[in-house]
């Protein structure tokens, strides 16, 4: 049950990994990616990829939810109860949530992206908090 806890734990990180991607392959289309020839075949690929991680974005989100929830059951039952763990898990529930009422919006504004981004800023930091101390 250890090794499954700490399995879980590496899984919901990389999960949040990819819905952070969302940020990082936007800026390399448009900084770079988007001044290649429309026929270059890498634009073509990049932008299939960029496609499936920017519509599915919302997915590995709650995915990385649903596997936390299963990470936290089995550390606090049969490791310990983590006080950096519970800080990263409010702070991802709170990004969640932003992500959540920007998706459901009738109009996007910057404030919500904003929101949204702040919260992943903190529950980065938190996260690594919590892998680095394992407290
Ligand atoms: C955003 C939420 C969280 C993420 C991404 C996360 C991720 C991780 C990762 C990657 C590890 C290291 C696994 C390894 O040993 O290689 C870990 C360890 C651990 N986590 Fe979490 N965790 C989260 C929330 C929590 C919560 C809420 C708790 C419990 C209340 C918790 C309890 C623990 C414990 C006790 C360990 C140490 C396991 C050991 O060293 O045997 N985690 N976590
Ligand atoms: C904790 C998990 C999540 C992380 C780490 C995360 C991360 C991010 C990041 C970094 C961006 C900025 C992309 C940009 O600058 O263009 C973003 C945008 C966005 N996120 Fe999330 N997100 C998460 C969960 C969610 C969920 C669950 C939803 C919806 C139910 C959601 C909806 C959105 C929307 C609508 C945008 C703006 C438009 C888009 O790029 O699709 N996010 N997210």
């Amino acid at each position: 049950m250890t090794l499954l806890g700490r399995a879980l734990g590496i899984i919901t990180a990389v999960l949040y990994g990819i819905a952070i991607l969302n940020f990082f392959i936007k800026w390399g289309n448009r900084k770079w990616v988007m001044k290649l020839p429309k026929e270059s075949a890498f634009r073509g690929e990049y932008q299939t990829v960029m496609k499936f991680l920017v519509k599915n974005h919302r997915f590995f989100g709650l995915g990385a939810a649903v596997v936390m929830v299963a990470h936290v059951t089995l550390q606090i039952l049969f490791q310990w109860v983590s006080v950096t763990g519970l800080v990263a898990a409010g702070i991802a529930v709170v990004t969640i949530i932003l992500g959540g009422i920007m998706f459901k919006a009738k109009k996007r504004t910057p404030a919500m992206l904003w929101a949204h981004r702040s919260a992943v800023i903190a529950l980065v930091i938190a996260a690594a908090i919590h892998i680095i101390t394992r407290r």
